[in-house]
């Protein structure tokens, strides 16, 4: 079989479709919920990912994988964007960028690109590469400038939203 995620369920498990259940094995993987922010040609993009990922610290690399089918995609490629980390309270603002729009979040100039206004941390990258991700693309992109507050994260399991609490949390402060 050519993909092993499509095609029909696994024999003697389950009825369920196997994209399906792949889908669901993904989603036992909890995360926090980021947005993606930039200047496009024309227009500032915002997406929704749990994609992002801390790669490297010297130098300081992030990446998320944004799918082909996204109109932020094409546009991504070789431009600054920040990584907007949402605290507990900014549910509206993940959906808002997932295709579910609300009010306009409030934003704020970054030297490299432009940020969303009270966000948990952020990360203003470079663009550092790209690399192939199947239907998605993976966007590296070098850290420039950073920040974070305090507050509870906004987590992602199980196609649910939830919360980690703050003291759960890192303890960088206590290093
Ligand atoms: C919690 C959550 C996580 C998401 N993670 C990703 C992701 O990592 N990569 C991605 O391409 N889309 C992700 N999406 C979907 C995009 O946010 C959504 O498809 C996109 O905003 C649609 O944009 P468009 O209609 O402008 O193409 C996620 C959505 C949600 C709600």
């Amino acid at each position: 079989m050519a993909n092993p995620a499509a095609g029909p369920g696994i024999p003697g498990r389950t009825s369920v479709p196997r994209a399906h259940r792949f889908r669901g094995s993904l989603g036992r993987f909890a995360t926090g919920v980021a947005i993606v922010t930039f200047d496009g040609a024309t227009k500032r993009h915002g997406i929704t990912v749990n994609s992002f990922t801390s790669v490297s610290m010297d130098p300081p690399l992030v990446l998320a994988s944004i799918a082909r089918t996204a109109k932020a995609h094409d546009e991504l490629a070789g431009r600054p964007f920040t990584v907007n980390i949402l605290g507990a309270e900014q549910r509206q603002l993940a959906m808002h960028f997932a295709g579910r729009p609300g009010p306009e979040p409030k934003w704020v100039e970054g030297a490299t690109a432009p940020r969303l206004s009270g966000v948990l941390a952020y990360f203003e990258c470079r663009p550092w590469a790209a690399y192939d991700g199947g239907d998605h693309t993976l966007y590296l992109g070098e850290v420039v400038d950073f920040n974070h507050r305090s507050g509870d994260a906004l987590a992602f399991a199980n196609s649910a939203f939830t919360t980690i609490p703050e003291s759960q949390l890192g303890i960088e402060d206590l290093l």
